[in-house]
């Protein structure tokens, strides 16, 4: 059972012993290397993509060899296992399967369609939301694939990013299903990160992570590089996924407490129940790296993820201004902003850092009454019966 409050405590990571080449490796010549199926560039048994080649020879894996970067354990062995958070994380994840389809939009088509169904305001406010998360998603799944993945060099984890990155692709399918329902404009809510300055602000910075690290020489070896893939880790999994969701997770999961748009709303609980494991994960990560890699942290850097997080905060507040200046359904800028100054202490907390909003209290207590999981478990109680999926295959 998911604990959407589950507090992150880093696990510590066994010491490491000094990484010295096993026997057999070490008995490998240059002559013998050369003459190996493919030989590696770097690594004698291991390799930081999985791609680098096959030593022949090289000895078994051992686990504590095993490390979220720069590890020299081969990264196609998930076997021994090592950081068994990351391998419960993606059994959690399958059992949380779901699609947008399975969620029915009558209800929603026709109060969509409905004169006096939603206020102008209430209008705006949605079409702003899904404007955000139609191409946050994408940003987000570009960032797993593109980024992260290949710097990851344990296969527990990567074995979780790859689910992930389905998941992120459910969600963009979620936005499609929902924007094709409804007959929304598609260029009008998918252009809308470039088009609305809040929603613009919020992905030009997450972006200068992603792309300082698509640079062909980027790798984590050096203290500058690890330093930098620790920015792209908080910029998307603790400020895109962990803050800058959950006003858009407030509008539309206050617009289904009042019996709005129910569908889109179901939709939005499963994608939160997802974002707040993709969440977890991204801070087991990120302070797994800091236990193994200690040098990282400095206060000085501390400081910098800090920064980021204040940062992010301020945009958080001015999207929400952007998508309800009036305020509705009971919420407005200023409850969004305590909202928002609520949920980066937690950050702060998650990741050991001081909190930046003293005092700051939680004015949305419904949310954590919204996320209710025995719904969700009548949910796939229901689908079990009525998904078609497996008996539409055909063997012949
Ligand atoms: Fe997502
Ligand atoms: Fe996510």
């Amino acid at each position: 059972m998911l604990n959407w409050d589950n507090p992150i405590t880093p696990r510590t990571a066994p010491a490491l012993a000094p990484v010295t080449p096993p026997a057999a490796a070490q008995q490998v010549t240059p002559t013998q290397r050369e003459q190996a199926i493919v030989a590696h560039s770097t690594e004698e048994h291991g390799g930081q993509s999985g791609l680098e080649g096959i030593a022949l020879g090289a000895g078994r894996v051992d686990v504590s060899e095993k490390r979220i970067i720069n590890a020299t354990a081969d990264v196609n062995q998930i076997m021994p296992m090592k950081y068994t958070w990351a391998w419960e994380k993606y059994l959690a994840a399958c059992n949380n399967h779901w699609m947008p389809t399975e969620v029915s939009m009558q209800a929603d088509i026709a109060m969509w369609k409905s004169r006096d169904g939603l206020t102008p305001d209430e209008r705006s406010m949605v079409l702003r939301n899904l404007g955000f998360f139609a191409t946050a998603e994408s940003l987000v799944a570009n960032n797993i694939v593109l980024a992260i993945y290949r710097n990851i060099t344990n296969p527990e984890c990567r074995q979780y990013l790859l689910r992930q990155a389905f998941e992120e692709a459910i969600h963009t399918h979620t936005f499609q299903y929902i924007v094709d329902s409804l007959g929304l404009s598609e260029g009008e809510v998918f252009n809308m990160y470039r088009e609305v300055p809040s929603i613009t602000a919020k992905d030009a910075w997450a972006l200068k992570y992603t792309k300082g690290l698509m640079d062909g020489q980027f790798d984590t070896s050096t203290l500058d590089g690890a330093q930098n893939f620790l920015r792209d880790l908080v910029a998307f999994y603790v400020v895109f996924e962990g803050m800058w969701f959950y006003t858009g997770f407030a509008q539309i999961l206050s617009l289904g407490r009042r019996n709005k748009l129910t569908g889109i709303a179901e939709q939005y609980q499963y994608i939160m129940r997802d974002e707040s494991i993709h969440l977890n994960f991204g801070i087991d990560v990120i302070n797994t790296i800091r236990l193994e890699n200690p040098e990282l942290w400095t206060t000085a850097f501390q400081n910098e993820v800090l920064t980021m997080l204040k940062e992010a905060c301020e945009l958080e507040v001015a999207y929400a201004r952007d998508t309800m200046p009036n305020g509705l359904l009971g919420l407005n800028v200023e409850m969004c902003t305590e909202y928002m100054h609520f949920i980066t202490n937690r950050r702060c907390n998650q990741l050991g850092l001081p909190e930046l909003y003293l005092g700051a209290g939680n004015p949305f207590p419904w949310m954590s009454e919204v996320i209710d999981l025995k719904k969700e478990k009548n949910f796939f109680e229901t689908r079990v019966t009525e998904y078609q999926t497996g008996g539409a295959l055909s063997w012949d």
